[in-house]
């Protein structure tokens, strides 16, 4: 990896599909995410889903998916126009880098771009899940209060963040 590593944010094509694939997180976190290949058959039936992969320098280190409708995120509505996060993730090979932290820059960036009508993304986050919820209060997201009973694996904050201007 390069001392200036390149992150960017594609959406995960079919030609993709082999290598995200072989993307995984540490075995104590699949409590916080799912697996690859189940997250893109989702996303694939469902309308408002958008499957993305995050590359350095053009490999493929992470994945998350976009949802158009927040709702399908934490089963409430927001005031402004809100996009949903969700299954964000950096390959266990490649943590502890600050790639998460780039990643999560170029996210937000992309999203402005390809929703320009949007302005706040929102996200859940395990209670437990003190790193990742170190990184995105670190990109500004601010607990919205409640806790989110949904998922598998106990309460999560719900986290809401302001896309750039
Ligand atoms: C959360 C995650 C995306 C962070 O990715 P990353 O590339 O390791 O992040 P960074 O290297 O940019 O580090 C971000 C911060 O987390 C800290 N961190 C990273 N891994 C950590 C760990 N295992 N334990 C404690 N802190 C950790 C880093 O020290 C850094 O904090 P600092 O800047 O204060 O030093 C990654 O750990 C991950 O994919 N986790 C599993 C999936 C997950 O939980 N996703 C979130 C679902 S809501």
């Amino acid at each position: 990896m390069s001392d200036h590593p390149d992150i960017r944010v594609v959406p995960a094509d079919a030609t993709r599909y082999p290598t995200l694939l072989q993307l995984q997180v540490h075995e104590p976190q699949r409590d916080f995410v799912g697996p690859v290949a189940v997250s893109l058959a989702d996303a694939a039936q469902c309308g408002g889903s958008q499957a993305m992969a995050i590359l350095c320098d053009d490999e493929p280190i992470g994945f998350y998916r976009i949802e158009r409708q927040p709702r399908s995120i934490a089963d409430r509505d927001f005031e402004r126009a809100t996009l949903g996060l969700r299954s964000f993730f950096i390959d266990a090979r490649w943590q502890g880098r600050g790639l998460g932290t780039l990643a999560l820059v170029a996210v937000m960036h992309d999203l402005k771009q390809r929703h320009p009508d949007a302005c706040d993304v929102v996200l859940t986050v395990n209670v437990r899940n003190t790193p990742a919820l170190a990184l995105y209060r670190r990109a500004g997201f601010q607990e919205t209060g409640g806790l989110y009973h949904g998922g598998r694996s106990g309460p999560q904050h719900v986290m809401l963040g302001a896309l750039p201007t």
